[in-house]
């Protein structure tokens, strides 16, 4: 079924510009929740879908939206590869890549090594006094955990970093920059390299990380497949844990009494983390591709149109969360949509929670005694396909 690319006959057609959804999308949201919750946005070249109910129903529908968008970017930097994959090509790749996150092996196999990394770089910025948390903790941190889990034992934390934001910049590279796709080419290429050279060494010796976990399905996987989803989980395992990181700490920073209150009581963390990935969630769109005709929020959608399930927006809906805008820890519990749902729910889910919310939270308020921010941090949140803070800048009292 190839691509529709423009606006469903009966769809409303909103303008948004893209500037704007970049600063602060949230208030373009609330208004498509109200008005149109199903809106074609010329900027955008996909139907929004903005309310929670929705898209939970488009979610628990793989067979109608389906995760094989033509024409997406992620496919021009990464090749073919799980998450725009549909099933069963998908559980395939899935079965085979998934074992070495859940929940168990990030306990046994991972956590003391997340917990050591998490030192490492606070022992290198504590006597400092002052830094950017986002810029020199929590993605070092991230790139680090991840290169781990990847069983990457041949490349840097700096390298997975420069990697995941070159790709990044591929994936959302639609002013076409020559440069950006040059760029991509270099970082995807130095990571086939690097998988391949460790699908080698974990042939004979399997380490329990995902190549090797690959290396071993029982359903073979070939070196291109390891390659390419590597790659994807490359692409966005580093700036998720950090946005997560990076929002909650600036919200606690503000709310010194809901900090004290967490500190008190260290059981909190994890729903710090939910709320934080409810109230700003980084990634706040994905999408899907309609493989038959199919109505919903009230409008018939043909074939092959293009649909972005806007998380962002479900976790904002007022008719599921309360208050909806406000950072609150005590809010009665609704799942949120911030990992998805459906058979693509985020693999990474229980690495990102326990690096984020049981060590590196606890870790950094732990041990950087008197933390303030320098600014008031809200000029450097930004984005809204992904969205957290660039940086971070806080000072504490350097006697560690
Ligand atoms: C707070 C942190 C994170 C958030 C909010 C997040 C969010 C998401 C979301 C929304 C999806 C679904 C996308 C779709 O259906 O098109 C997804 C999928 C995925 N995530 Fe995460 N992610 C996070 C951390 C991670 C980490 C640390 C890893 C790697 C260890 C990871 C690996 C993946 C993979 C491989 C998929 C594709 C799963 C599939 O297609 O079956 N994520 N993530």
């Amino acid at each position: 079924m190839s691509a529709v690319t423009t606006a469903a006959p009966g769809a409303p057609v909103v303008d948004l510009d893209l500037a704007e959804l970049r600063r602060d999308p949230y208030p373009a949201y609330a208004e498509l929740r109200r008005t149109a919750p199903l809106a074609w946005v010329p900027s955008v070249g996909r139907h929004l879908l903005t309310r929670y109910e929705d898209i939970v129903h488009a979610e628990k529908l793989p067979e109608v939206f389906s995760s094989r968008e033509e024409g997406s970017l992620l496919l021009r930097t990464v090749g073919p590869n799980l998450l725009r994959e549909d099933d069963p090509e998908h559980r395939r790749l899935r079965a085979a890549a998934e074992p070495p996150t859940r929940p168990r092996q990030v306990r046994d196999l991972w956590a003391g090594a997340f917990e050591r990394n998490a030192h490492d770089l606070l022992d290198r910025i504590a006597g400092h006094g002052e830094a950017d948390l986002v810029r020199d903790f929590a993605e070092p941190l991230a790139a680090a955990n991840l290169a781990l889990v990847l069983g990457l034992r041949n490349a840097s934390a700096d390298d997975i970093a420069a990697w995941s934001r070159a790709m990044m910049d591929g994936n959302s590279n639609y002013a076409d920059d020559p440069d950006l796709w040059l760029r991509a080419e270099h970082a995807t290429r130095a990571i086939d390299e690097a998988v391949a050279e460790m699908a080698e060494a974990v042939r004979r010796e399997p380490d329990g990380s995902v190549i090797s976990s690959m290396v071993h399905a029982a359903d073979p996987v070939e070196l291109s497949e390891i390659q390419n989803n590597v790659k994807v989980i490359i692409g966005g395992g580093v700036n998720e844990p950090r946005d997560v990181f990076g929002v909650g700490a600036w919200a606690l920073l503000r709310r010194p009494e809901m900090l004290n209150r967490v500190l008190a009581e260290p059981v909190l963390w994890k729903r710090v983390f939910e709320e934080t990935a409810r109230w700003i969630s980084p990634i706040g769109m994905y999408p899907r591709q309609l493989t038959q005709d199919y109505e919903i929020a009230g409008v018939a959608l043909p074939a092959g149109s293009r649909v972005a399930l806007v998380i962002a927006s479900g976790n904002r809906d007022e008719s599921v969360f309360e208050r909806a805008d406000e950072f609150d820890v005590d809010r009665p519990h609704r799942p949120h949509l911030a990992f998805g749902g459906g058979p693509h729910f985020c693999m990474g889910a229980w690495v990102a929670r326990h690096e984020v919310s049981a060590l590196a939270w606890p870790l950094v308020f732990g041990r950087l005694k008197g933390l303030r921010l320098v600014d008031s941090a809200e000029d450097h949140l930004e984005g809204w396909v992904f969205r957290g803070l660039t940086s971070l800048n806080v000072t504490w009292q350097a006697s560690d």
